[in-house]
């Protein structure tokens, strides 16, 4: 189902919650209004997501906006948003109620980025079972991967964490 155009009643969920999808949508403001229009009144939605730090009040140093290409492009973001900006998103929203709980888990979660190639060095047959494509397709992952774990640590993405309430 498409997270902008959910099939569900307005209210339906005591709790709504996404992981790691907001970085893929082209209309950030659809996503929140989704989310929180399906949520009930007082119910939760918790998410996780891929931030960009404000690029606006910190832009880009031209590395930085090459790896921001890559990661935009090899995994089909439209765009990134800082956590701020998201959390504004979500505040004046007209069926939140309007404090928003946020945070930065980069310290927990860029390991993450390592194990994943780590991962499929340690069991190599999950991929090459799945055949030749398969094995291309994750070998170009690698770069992406490593320029994930480069940009969190630098502080140029951030791990979003968001808690509010309908
Ligand atoms: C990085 S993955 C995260 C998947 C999962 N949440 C997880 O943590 O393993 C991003 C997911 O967002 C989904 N996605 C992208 N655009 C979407 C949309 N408009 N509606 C619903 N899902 C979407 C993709 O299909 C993909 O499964």
């Amino acid at each position: 189902m498409d997270a902008l155009d959910l099939e569900f009643e307005d209210g339906s969920f005591d709790a709504v919650w996404s992981v790691e999808a907001g970085a893929h949508m082209n209309n950030k403001n659809k996503f929140a209004d989704e989310m929180l229009r399906t949520l009930r009144p007082g119910g939760y939605l918790a998410l996780a997501d891929w931030n960009s730090r404000d690029l606006r009040t910190y832009p880009p140093t031209f590395i930085e906006k090459l790896v921001l290409k890559q990661l935009l492009e090899q995994w089909v973001h439209p765009n990134f948003i800082s956590i701020n900006e998201f959390s504004n998103i979500l505040r004046i929203n007209k069926n939140s109620a309007g404090k928003v709980i946020t945070d930065n888990w980069n310290y927990y979660t860029n390991p993450s980025w390592y194990d994943s190639v780590i991962e499929g060095i340690r069991r190599p047959f999950a991929i090459v079972s799945l055949g030749p494509l398969a094995i291309i397709k994750s070998v170009r992952e690698i770069p992406t991967l490593l320029l994930m774990n480069w940009a969190f640590k630098k502080g140029l993405m951030e791990f979003g964490v968001f808690k509010c309430r309908g």
